[in-house]
């Protein structure tokens, strides 16, 4: 910096959680190609501090987050997560003990989750090629079928009764149905798909439907149409190219973000970013997958979800040019055959994040 200049740079702060299984590996590849980035760009600083929940943390404390934990974290600009989940305690309360113990109440009630063919990889469809499948899940994250509503009595009694309510609010439905026409307003097919399972589900869904509707009458520039949730997943494989912008509740979101990506060629590629849209709260940006415990410590986990991940984050930060060069490197680290073995590859975790580093010095290096 020249004597007297201000640097106007924007520094970010970020807690990383990488919890269980391969988060751990995955978001130390997110961090390295962040600080790369951040280096070679030289127009934003970013800083991380690491903290240790996961299922070894509850196993010693009885706990995922200390007391306090959350208070912490409303200190930082975002949350880079990883996944949490351990053979040895049940998914239950891993889930709800640390990724859902930070979404819900911070009200991150907007689960984003973008899924395309990258150039270099291949759909397991077969005539579905770059640029036909382009979505982006909009997923209801703070209630529905995951509100915990519910109870089980006469535990391991043959007459045993156990139930799982879904809760809709209207305030809910609402913000998130606003939130996901301004997103499909944001992109250049302007085209949403609603889906419910409202003929079955004739409370809830229905109220969904209508609350679609309101909505959709203050976006006349925005192209709606509706889809039950069976028959979205036929149309998502048979005719990928009719689809852009997809917003479903917690539950159908959630299965039909993981076919998504599959359909794109790997869960190991995509995103998922927990929004609130309010900012009061900081943001948790995560891959999409979970700990992986058939591929933890063997250092082929891809690590492209979480930079894609990483991608998004700096997007919501306000950095959108460097997230999408960020993007751009790690799509031409994959049309160069640079992939690990879920993509057909042989490449390690390290070596695709060495080789997106490299790429980032050599096509963004010098402009400083
Ligand atoms: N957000 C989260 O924290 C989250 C999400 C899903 C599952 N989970 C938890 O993770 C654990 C395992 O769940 P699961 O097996 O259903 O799902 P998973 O996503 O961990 O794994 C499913 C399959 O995809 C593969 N895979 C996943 N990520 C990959 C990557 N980056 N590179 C290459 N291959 C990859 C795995 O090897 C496995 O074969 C469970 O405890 C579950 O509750 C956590």
């Amino acid at each position: 910096m020249s004597p007297g200049k201000v640097d106007s740079r924007s520094s970010y702060k970020i807690a990383s959680i990488p919890a269980d299984g391969i988060g751990p590996e995955v978001i130390s590849a997110g961090i390295t190609v962040l600080q790369k980035l951040a280096d070679t760009l030289g127009t934003f600083d970013i800083t991380f501090e690491h903290f240790d929940w996961s299922s070894d943390y509850y196993k010693k404390h009885g706990r995922y987050i200390p007391e306090g934990g959350l208070e912490t974290l409303k200190k930082f600009d975002a949350i880079l997560f990883g996944a949490v989940g351990a053979p040895d305690v049940p998914d239950h309360i891993s889930l709800w003990g640390l990724r859902l113990a930070i979404c819900q109440p911070f009200q991150q009630y907007a689960n984003v989750r973008p899924t395309k063919v990258f150039k270099g990889t291949e759909s397991p469809l077969r005539k579905c090629n770059v640029g036909d499948l382009d979505w982006v899940i909009i997923r209801e994250n703070s209630e529905g079928e995951y509100a915990g509503q519910g109870g089980r009595s006469h535990v391991g009694k043959p007459w045993e009764v156990s139930t799982e309510v879904s809760i809709f609010t209207r305030h809910a439905v609402e913000r998130l149905m606003n939130f996901a026409f301004e997103t499909a307003r944001s992109r250049p097919k302007k085209h949403i798909t609603v889906v419910t399972k409202s003929n079955a589900q004739r409370n809830g869904l229905v109220m969904w439907d209508e609350v679609a509707a309101q909505v959709a009458a203050k976006f006349p520039d925005v192209h709606c149409d509706k889809m039950l949730v069976d028959a979205m997943t036929t149309r998502m494989v048979l005719k990928p190219e009719s689809l852009d912008t997809i917003v479903a509740t917690n539950l159908h979101a959630d299965i039909l973000s993981d076919l998504a990506a599959a359909l794109a060629g790997s869960i190991g590629i995509a995103p998922t970013s927990n929004l609130d849209p309010t900012r009061e709260n900081p943001s948790m940006f995560e891959p999409i997958h979970g700990s992986a415990f058939d591929i933890t410590g063997k250092g082929i986990a891809n690590p492209v979800a979480t930079f894609w991940t990483a991608s998004e984050m700096l997007a919501w930060l306000g950095e959108k040019e460097a997230a999408r060069q960020l993007l751009d490197c790690v799509e031409s680290v994959c049309e160069k055959g640079i992939v690990t073995q879920d993509l057909g590859g042989k490449s390690t975790t390290l070596e695709v994040t060495n080789a997106v580093c490299e790429e980032i010095e050599k096509v963004l290096g010098g402009r400083k």
